[in-house]
């Protein structure tokens, strides 16, 4: 870790999708550098493993609610809840996903729908239910998704998630422009392939992809957790005060490879 240990020391933070993969490291980062941290997941059995796992390792007490994002009323119940037991909110990180491989023409309706339902409208309902509390932050709220840069260039075998991806991109445009008068900024990171995550084994390792992907990276491997979670030190941050609106991309320089 590279940043002062207390630079998040008074916010308060919820990452939706925090027990497990990219999520998991954002939450230890944010956590360790002082922010009451808060996670928002549909398994308890991995809220809890998670939990435990950060106090013993890290120190780290992090509060959790089972809930599901594609739930507008559950979710807010859940982020009602961890903005009051944790002081509020400032820091909303969209991080649940769903995502499958399957070529277009075998995808079923509710296919699509369900990958549209927890990226898309997962993150709408989030950022509605967290706006109230957005607006109350002592230096600014701000918003963070985590998209992709399939988004940027189409994403075949994996449209729905694409497509989901892509309108995440744009509502953090709209919202940038919308809640910027409320000092909220929001932004998105669009990671490429971070190693030990469920999305690169069963989007890439599973598919038999991994050296051929590797190879397409510049910079020769895959991402850690922790370059995601840099990235969003970077932009919840007073580094980030002056960006709205605007993509962080952290994939070794793979999006500019097309050949
Ligand atoms: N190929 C084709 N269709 C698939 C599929 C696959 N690999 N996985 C799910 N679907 C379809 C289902 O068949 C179903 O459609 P149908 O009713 O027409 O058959 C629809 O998607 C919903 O699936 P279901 O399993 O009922 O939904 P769910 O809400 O329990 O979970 C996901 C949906 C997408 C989240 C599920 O794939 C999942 O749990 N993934 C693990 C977590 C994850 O995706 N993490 C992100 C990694 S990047």
């Amino acid at each position: 870790m590279n940043f002062a240990p207390d630079i998040f020391a008074g916010r308060s933070a919820v990452v939706t999708g925090g027990a497990t993969g990219i999520g998991w490291y954002i939450v230890r980062m944010l956590g360790g550098l002082g922010a009451n941290v808060g996670i928002v997941s549909r398994k308890e059995e991995n809220l809890v493993r998670a939990s435990e796992q950060f106090k013993a390792e890290d120190g780290i007490d992090v509060a959790w609610r089972t809930g599901d994002v594609r739930d507008p009323d559950g979710i807010k119940k859940a982020i009602d809840e961890l903005a009051n037991e944790n002081g509020g909110l400032d820091i909303l990180v969209c991080n649940a996903a769903g995502n499958f491989i399957c070529p277009t023409e075998e995808l079923s309706w509710n296919g699509w729908r369900t990958v549209i339902e927890i990226d898309l409208n997962g993150t709408f309902n989030c950022c509605q239910a967290a706006l109230p509390y957005l607006k109350n932050a002592g230096d600014g709220g701000r918003i963070i998704s985590i998209s992709t840069t399939g988004a940027n260039f189409g994403w075949p075998t994996a449209a729905h998630a694409g497509a989901a991806k892509a309108g995440i991109q744009n509502l953090m445009k709209s919202l940038a422009v919308e809640w910027g008068g409320y000092g909220i900024r929001c932004n998105w990171i669009s990671p490429g392939p971070i190693k030990g995550t469920e999305g690169v084994d069963r989007l890439i390792i599973q598919q038999g992809m991994a050296e051929k992907v590797t190879k397409s990276i510049p910079l020769g491997v895959f991402g850690d957790g922790d370059d995601i979670a840099n990235a969003v030190v970077f932009l919840a941050g007073e580094t980030g005060k002056y960006i709205s609106g605007a993509e962080l991309v952290v994939d070794g320089g793979a999006q500019w490879n097309r050949r």
